[in-house]
């Protein structure tokens, strides 16, 4: 469960990014989270795995409330989080097996259970082949694909993505959701945030808009809805 009570957010140099947002989001919901560029979707889905901070209000994530979540225990933390980004963010010099097996490596998972973990989510993901590669050796949708592997290695309870699609053509973005769909239905709460009208259209879920770091509408089975 993720919810935010009164929650504010101003940058350092003075950008007002969230002003008043109160939301909840209850375990194995899939939300789209929309808007124009500058809306304040990246600080909202930021501020859930604490790599921002509210400037006040409060955040409860997964029964951890983040204002007095020390430092020291973000990681800790974050193990329950799964986070997907535009640009997949895999480590370039590590292979896919070892990109995806670095999450169970530091939490010192016994090196079988990695080995059977690891190839669990690559056969999820579709890419068991693909174990030996470097990511600069896979299509940007294989690369969106490991990096989604990577973050569900752990059996997060919430994966959180930021336009997970933004960089891919409309057919690989759709093979892309059909992961994130399938690990939803396997009762992982889903939070990304899009700019592609066709699949919120299609694959209708609920859908927080985000206008001037408000929540300008929520809808439990929403559409896209702005023009162009
Ligand atoms: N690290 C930052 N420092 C200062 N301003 C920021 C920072 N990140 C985002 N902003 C500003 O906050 C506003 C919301 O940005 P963001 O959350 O990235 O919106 P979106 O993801 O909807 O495009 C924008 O005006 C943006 O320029
Ligand atoms: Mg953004």
């Amino acid at each position: 469960m993720i919810e935010m009570k009164d929650v504010y957010k101003t940058y350092p140099n003075g950008v007002k990014a969230i002003n008043g947002i109160n939301v909840k989001i209850n375990p194995g919901e899939f939300v789209y989270v929309v808007g124009p560029s500058g809306a304040g979707k990246s600080t909202f889905i930021k501020m859930m795995y604490r790599e921002e901070q509210p400037t006040s209000g409060q955040i409860i994530v997964n029964g951890v409330n983040l204002e007095k979540l020390k430092n020291s225990k973000v990681p800790i933390f974050r193990r329950n989080l799964g986070v997907v980004f535009q640009d997949f963010k895999l480590l370039p010099k590590l292979t896919v097996y070892e990109n995806v097996a670095f999450a169970l490596e530091v939490i010192e998972e016994h090196p079988d259970k990695i080995r059977t973990r690891v190839m669990e989510v690559l056969d999820l993901v579709k890419l068991k082949h693909k174990v030996r590669s470097l990511p600069d050796e896979l299509s940007g949708g294989e690369q969106q694909r490991i990096s989604i592997a990577r973050s569900i290695v752990n059996n997060p309870k919430v994966v959180i993505a930021d336009e997970p699609t933004g960089n891919l053509d409309p057919e690989t973005s759709w093979e892309i959701m059909d992961i994130f769909k399938e690990i939803n239905k396997r009762g992982t709460t889903v939070v990304m945030a899009t700019h592609n009208r066709e699949i919120v259209n299609t694959i209708r879920k609920r859908v927080i808009a985000i206008e001037n770091g408000r929540i300008a509408r929520d809808e439990v089975r929403g559409d896209y809805g702005y023009e162009g």
